[in-house]
């Protein structure tokens, strides 16, 4: 598998940490101060609460994650020489990974019946990671273009299926802001692809291929299915939804993207 692709069932919400083509998270501990007043209704069997808590305070600490990563990302987009308003909208999306983060955080302590909260994030990240354009680009085909918008996805339909109010409430707010933070990955790659040259096109056509073949492997199963009416998908629904985004969302954007540059290269040798 290419390095810095993220398979789907390793990352659990929206855009990921990527250090040495692993999501990175910090861990989470009984700490306080990242989480908001959130009073969904908790269970009252004790696995099925711990099992709650579990799988909130994990999607939480990947929303934490996010923050890092569109810190780096505003970084990346300053290093290229990015217009303002990707910049403007890379900071922001970092703030809602804020919110998003403390909105999980306090599912996750509302099921623990305690404060669950992040540990310390290992930052700064790798030494040597590539910061041209063509990299930067198919990093964002990989994080933003395909995980985000497969996200922003998966959490509406997880949002569909949680019979919580306050659980659906919080995911649709988040669905929201996924579905903006992935348009700002396909902004940036069309930006790049029109600064760029050929190289630049190569590596988000790379990238595209790479996630298609990626997601087919994929192999459903039906486990976990009893934490859906709590916000939580089950592996197979999961599977199915980013297998229809792929084939309904991403890859056709992917074609019209990349065929318009076609479309907007000089014919060669047009002008001899
Ligand atoms: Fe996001
Ligand atoms: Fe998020």
């Amino acid at each position: 598998m290419e390095q810095g692709f993220a398979p789907a069932d390793t990352v659990e919400a929206g855009r990921p940490y990527m250090v040495a083509g692993i999501a990175r998270t910090a861990p989470v501990a009984m700490l306080d101060g990242w989480k908001d007043a959130t009073t969904p209704r908790v269970p009252a069997e004790p696995t099925l609460r711990g099992e709650l808590a579990a799988r909130w305070a994990r999607i939480a600490a990947f929303e934490h994650a996010s923050v890092a990563s569109f810190a780096r990302f505003t970084l990346d987009l300053l290093a290229v020489g990015a217009p303002a308003e990707l910049v403007v909208a890379a900071q922001k999306a970092g703030g809602d990974e804020v919110r998003h983060a403390r909105l999980c955080f306090g599912l996750a302590s509302a099921f623990e019946g305690r404060p669950v909260g992040p540990g310390a994030l290992r930052v700064p990240d790798e030494p040597g990671r590539k910061t041209d354009l063509a990299s930067l680009t198919a990093a964002t085909v990989r994080e933003g273009c395909v995980a985000e918008t497969l996200a922003a996805l998966e959490i509406a339909a997880a949002a569909e299926a949680a019979r919580d109010p306050v659980v659906r409430d919080v995911l649709q707010r988040i669905a929201a802001d996924e579905a903006t933070h992935s348009e700002l990955a396909w902004r940036f790659v069309r930006w790049a692809l029109g600064a760029g040259g050929p190289e630049v096109r190569a590596a988000a056509a790379g990238a595209f291929g790479d996630a298609e073949r990626a997601w087919s492997m994929g192999v459903a199963s039906d486990d976990e299915a009893a934490l859906e009416p709590w916000g939580i998908l089950g592996s197979a629904a999961r599977r199915r939804v980013q297998a229809q985004g792929l084939a309904d969302v991403v890859l056709p954007a992917a074609r019209l993207l990349l065929g318009e540059v076609e479309k907007a290269a000089p014919e060669p040798n047009a002008r001899a």
